[in-house]
């Protein structure tokens, strides 16, 4: 594996054994000294163009618990305000030879143009509505390590679908493993064609307790240039997971942060069924196997400032 861009890229196998090692790698994460050497002397640039809490902060802890170097960029306070391009802004750091890109960005499609721009191994950490791989790795951990495995699951993915690229890749990476995986929301906030990913659509909440797995969605304000409910009052109405909707026996998960009271009632996040922590937590261990998986048993970083800038592809 060069790079992590979608989880279409990825197979059953695949997906197995990086989990496999996200298990291994558990243990690390309860010693006294969570550190292992396995990538000592490795560059990883976390390249945030977006803000971020959980996938930022496991990623560092992730590179470092394999001892590698971390440099982290946020947009906000570099020369992007000045104007540099993200290529120009990917080709400059480049110079100082990284091993791993880790990129976020709100634009579909950024992480697979940044891998054009350098020879490092590049992680999507989110691009716009697209996809967000590592979420997805995390929340089939979080079930494995529940359930043993996905499959026959039945998996509910409730909320703004049409926004998300947590349901995008997890309708992806749930379905491969064997889930049987349903979307759920009100038709503005579902795209057209999303059964071709291999899931069914239901625009109620009716059948709802035949779910297993209750995965929420955040409303993703920030991303609508429109209003798609008539308010968020009347969506948590007929779309809010609360203690009414949510059986005794059902496991729920959520990417965050979470909009309290929008999409989850107060109660369910504070559950016994809410593993919203676990999934939080997954992501080092996750985030740690895909850092491994990338770049152990790659060749040697190319000495800082000897890196050939490879010539740019048209976007
Ligand atoms: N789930 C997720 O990607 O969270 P952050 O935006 O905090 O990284």
């Amino acid at each position: 594996m060069r790079h992590l861009i979608t989880i279409a890229d990825l197979d059953r196998a695949t997906i197995e054994r990086i989990l496999d090692r996200a298990r291994s790698f558990s243990e690390v994460s309860e010693r006294e000294v969570k550190k292992v050497p396995a990538l000592r002397g490795r560059r990883v640039l976390n390249l945030f163009y977006e803000a971020s809490t959980r996938t930022r902060s496991s990623f560092e802890l992730a590179a470092k618990a394999l001892s590698a170097d971390v440099v982290n960029f946020a947009a906000s306070g570099s020369s992007v305000e000045k104007g540099e391009s993200l290529k120009d802004t990917v080709q400059t750091l480049s110079a100082y030879g990284p091993d791993c890109i880790v990129v976020r960005s709100p634009h579909v499609g950024a992480a697979d143009l940044v891998a054009r721009w350098t020879h490092a191994a590049v992680v999507n950490a989110g691009d716009g509505k697209h996809e967000h791989p590592t979420q997805a790795l995390l929340d089939v951990h979080t079930l494995r390590e529940r359930f043993g495995a996905l499959d026959g699951l039945d998996v509910w993915i409730v909320g703004d679908v049409s926004h998300s690229r947590v349901a995008r890749s997890n309708v992806l990476a749930f379905t491969k493993m064997g889930a049987k995986v349903t979307v759920c929301g009100p038709p503005t906030l579902i795209p057209r064609d999303f059964e071709a990913l291999g899931c069914e659509v239901r625009h109620s909440l009716d059948e709802l307790p035949r779910a297993n797995v209750v995965y929420a969605l955040r409303m993703q304000k920030e991303r609508m240039t429109e209003s798609f409910v008539p308010s968020l009052r009347e969506y948590a109405a007929r779309f809010q997971i609360d203690g009414r909707r949510l059986g005794a026996r059902q496991v729920l998960m959520h990417p965050g942060p979470v909009n309290r009271g929008v999409e989850l009632s107060a109660e369910v996040i504070d559950s016994p069924q809410a593993v919203i922590g676990q999934q939080v937590a997954a992501g080092v261990v996750v985030r740690m196997a895909v850092l491994y998986e990338l770049l152990a048993g790659r060749g040697a970083p190319r000495p800082a400032g000897a890196t050939a800038i490879p010539t740019p592809q048209p976007a």
